[in-house]
């Protein structure tokens, strides 16, 4: 059977966003593969409103890991499920991903993460429900991802939020990015397809995820096929360390590996045990470790038997906004 690639663009109609997913999509296509388009923006997804039925829903043996709420976030859902590989592409704005893009993320996680979809399956199956009741199987497929960045600016750290940012799709499914494009610059151009390297590069895309889709083996499936990142977290690839406060470890912000660090040949090295390694929220411990965390340290409700007495003066306390000023040139429509 073919194997299916989903692209998903959350840039403008036939912006640089919408061209590079496509290049690498096309790519997939003329090697056999069927291949499917989403713009994020012709979707009408809600915010997540942090209710947390999802995720209680699975805790208590109940829900299958959905949000209450029904609206175009299922279709990407659904185009997501059937797929073997994502390819997403994401413009900066505000040296980060869009408002869209970290709505999506929202409503993945942490209902989509597997870890908690794992447990409610077995418990369920365990309990004799029919699949139908059971979180969708198919989230335990594995699957392979590529992000592409874009912005304008044409100094690279004006991007720099944006790339590890889209990890927060692609995390909670366990979806394994094996390759990361990062575009700055693109204002040069009045269209990437005016930057021929940059398009090239898309195809390379398109290329890398078909040789992981085609690998033998799960480690080959999974190797890491982006530009060499030395000084790179070593697990996920991004360059965004966070220093400890004891200013001697770091931690990858993106994945949560935690380790050394040293400077060899004036070149940064970062170094993180196996066991660190395996607490990285892009692997199955680390996810298994906070999802855990939610089951067994998160206080139901009702813990605290006068809250609704302690809230009552916040409750009450409304100052509302300030008054427009009527001497000051804003914005308000008279
Ligand atoms: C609201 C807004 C904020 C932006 N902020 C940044 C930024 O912080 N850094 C950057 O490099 N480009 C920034 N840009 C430029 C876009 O990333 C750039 O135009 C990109 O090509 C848009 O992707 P698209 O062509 O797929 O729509 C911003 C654009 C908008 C509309």
């Amino acid at each position: 059977m073919a194997k299916k690639v989903l692209g998903v663009s959350f840039g403008r109609k036939m912006g640089n966003c919408d061209i590079l997913v496509k290049q690498a999509l096309m790519e997939c296509e003329k090697a056999g593969c069927e291949v499917a388009f989403i713009r994020a923006d012709e979707l009408n997804i809600s915010n997540c409103t942090g209710c947390i039925a999802c995720t209680v829903g699975m805790m208590m043996g109940k829900g299958r890991g959905y949000c209450v709420r029904h609206d175009d976030f299922d279709i990407l859902d659904e185009c997501v499920m059937q797929s073997d590989a994502v390819i997403l592409a994401c413009p900066t704005y505000e040296t980060s991903v869009t408002g869209r893009f970290k709505t999506i993320c929202d409503r993945i996680g942490p209902s989509h993460d597997i870890t908690f979809r794992k447990g409610a399956w077995d418990e369920g199956k365990a309990a004799g429900k029919p699949v139908e009741q059971l979180p969708d199987e198919r989230c335990f497929k594995k699957r392979t991802g590529a992000l592409i960045s874009v912005g304008g600016a044409m100094t690279e750290n004006w991007i720099a939020l944006t790339a590890p940012m889209m990890y927060e799709f692609t995390f909670p499914m366990a979806i394994d990015v094996i390759d990361i494009v990062e575009y700055y610059g693109a204002m040069a151009h009045e269209s990437v397809l005016g930057n021929p390297e940059m398009m090239e590069r898309a195809a390379r895309v398109g290329q890398n995820i078909l040789a992981s889709l085609n690998a033998e083996t799960e480690e080959e499936r999974m190797q890491w096929r982006g530009d060499e990142d030395e000084g790179a977290c070593p697990v996920c690839h991004t360059r965004l360390l966070q220093v400890s406060h004891d200013a001697r470890t770091v931690d990858c912000v993106v994945c949560g590996s935690h380790g050394t660090f040293e400077v060899v040949d004036g070149k940064l090295r970062v170094h993180y045990t196996e066991a660190e390694k395996n607490r990285s929220r892009l692997r199955w411990e680390g996810k298994l470790e906070h999802s855990t965390e939610i089951k067994t340290q998160a206080q139901p409700t009702g813990s605290i038997k006068n809250l609704k007495e302690l809230k009552a003066p916040y409750a009450a306390f409304n100052p509302g906004v300030f008054e427009p000023d009527a001497n000051a040139c804003g914005n308000i429509k008279k």
